[in-house]
């Protein structure tokens, strides 16, 4: 089990204004900021880092959702990062999502859902290098 885990704050949460809000939720539940950047990806970008999706029918909203504007790309440890981040950010539909999560309170839609969160070690890794160099770590 590894101890880190990566998120992206989405463009419709930077858009709303709810950066602050969202990143206390992340530090009040116990996760430090290994790395972190705001940044916009290009449309190939998003469709580069979420490839793993490119069969699915919402693969073009999703890329150009996700290239519509600035995001916060960040690293987070934690013990158990994946798992206690999927927790804390809830169903990726906002509408199945728990109270007290962030989707809860900050998502609109399935698709416009305000965070990422890695769904396994393996893809926590391999996100948070698609973003951030080991220079950029700390
Ligand atoms: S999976 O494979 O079960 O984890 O897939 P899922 O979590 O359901 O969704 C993967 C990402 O696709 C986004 N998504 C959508 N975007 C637009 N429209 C629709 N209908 C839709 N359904 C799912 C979802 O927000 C996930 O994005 P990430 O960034 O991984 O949370």
């Amino acid at each position: 089990m590894s101890n880190v885990t990566f998120t992206m704050i989405k463009p419709d949460a930077v858009k709303n204004g709810n950066i602050g809000n969202i990143l206390q939720m992340i530090n009040n539940a116990g996760f430090r900021i290994v790395a972190m950047k705001y940044t916009k990806l290009s449309l190939e970008q998003a469709g580069k880092f979420y490839e793993v999706h490119s069969a699915r029918p919402f693969y073009g909203e999703l890329t150009e959702f996700m290239s519509s504007g600035p995001i916060v790309a960040a690293i987070l440890e934690k013990e158990n990062a994946v798992a206690d981040f999927r927790t804390l950010i809830g169903a990726t539909n906002p509408a199945e999502a728990a109270e007290g999560t962030i989707r809860k309170k900050y998502a609109t839609s399935i698709g416009e859902n305000a965070v990422h969160g890695s769904d396994s070690d393996e893809n926590a890794l391999i996100e948070g290098s698609f973003f951030f160099s080991g220079l950029e770590r700390f």
